[in-house]
């Protein structure tokens, strides 16, 4: 399965190693390893992407197995990023929205973005949008509580916009390690944004739903957001049915009871 993959110099390459290294401290990590042998940077990008993995200058090392401490790590990171000023977004925030629910979660949602209440509480979906989502984890018999809410950026995008690039790049980290943390049996990607960022995908929501893909060593799917529910009733239904298999593949997997 693969591990715990913190930086991703692909993606920003502004961190040097050293402050990567008091990260993982900070969090917690005592041990690193790299997972297979280092060869030149551009023989290594070479080799990640034919294997469409491991791009170049990421350091692994396992998160640990006791959830509890899973839980801490989580909790500490949350504090971390709360003082995060890695991209443009930082200028304009109320607060920062890192995650919210149970750390050691079955299931994980993944939305886009803060919206506007959001930035003002501190937490993730808790706007129209949010209701909606609340309603649908209702819906195969769960309660918010019970499950790990997060987006692809932990700061609101001015006006709604979709992140750019370079903030997603500078976020996908703390989203990685929130994966790793949390640990779910399965992950539910929201809409367009969060669905091509988590798969590396260019194409639309409609050819990405309907398979299961890996994210991170766990089984993912794609949905509809509940924004794009408020304007097209039309999309209910399949999200429903995307649900139910989500429903279904939880418990396959030895999940605690969804209805
Ligand atoms: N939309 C999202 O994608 N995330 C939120 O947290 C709220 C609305
Ligand atoms: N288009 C999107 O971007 N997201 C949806 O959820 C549906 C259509």
């Amino acid at each position: 399965m693969p591990w715990w993959i913190v930086n991703d110099n692909r993606h920003n390459n502004s961190r040097p190693l050293v402050g990567v290294l008091d990260y993982l401290r900070d969090i917690g990590f005592e041990e690193l390893y790299r997972p297979q042998e280092v060869l030149p940077p551009e023989q290594e990008l070479a080799r990640g992407e034919a294997a469409g993995a491991t791009p170049v200058g990421r350091v692994e090392a396992a998160p640990p197995a006791d959830p509890a401490e899973r839980a801490g790590m989580l909790a500490r990171l949350g504090e971390k990023v709360s003082g995060c000023t890695d991209c443009r977004l930082a200028e304009r925030r109320n607060s920062v929205v890192f995650g919210v629910g149970d750390p050691n979660a079955d299931l994980m949602f993944i939305g886009e973005g803060p919206g506007a209440e959001e930035d003002r509480q501190g937490i993730p979906f808790v706007g129209r949008a949010g209701e909606l989502l609340t309603k649908i984890i209702g819906a195969i018999g769960l309660e918010r509580s019970e499950v790990y809410i997060a987006n692809i950026v932990k700061c609101r995008p001015p006006g709604n916009r979709d992140p750019q690039p370079d903030e997603v790049a500078a976020c996908r980290g703390y989203l990685e390690s929130q994966i790793d943390l949390v640990r779910p049996k399965v992950i539910v990607a929201l809409g367009r944004v969060a669905a091509q960022t988590l798969l590396s995908e260019t194409t639309s929501l409609g050819r990405m739903r309907g398979h299961w893909y890996q994210v991170r060593g766990v089984e993912t799917r794609v949905t509809y957001h509940p924004a794009a529910l408020l304007r097209n009733v039309g999309f209910k239904r399949p999200t429903w049915e995307d649900m139910q298999v989500v429903r279904d593949r939880l418990r396959e997997l030895g999940s605690k009871d969804p209805s």
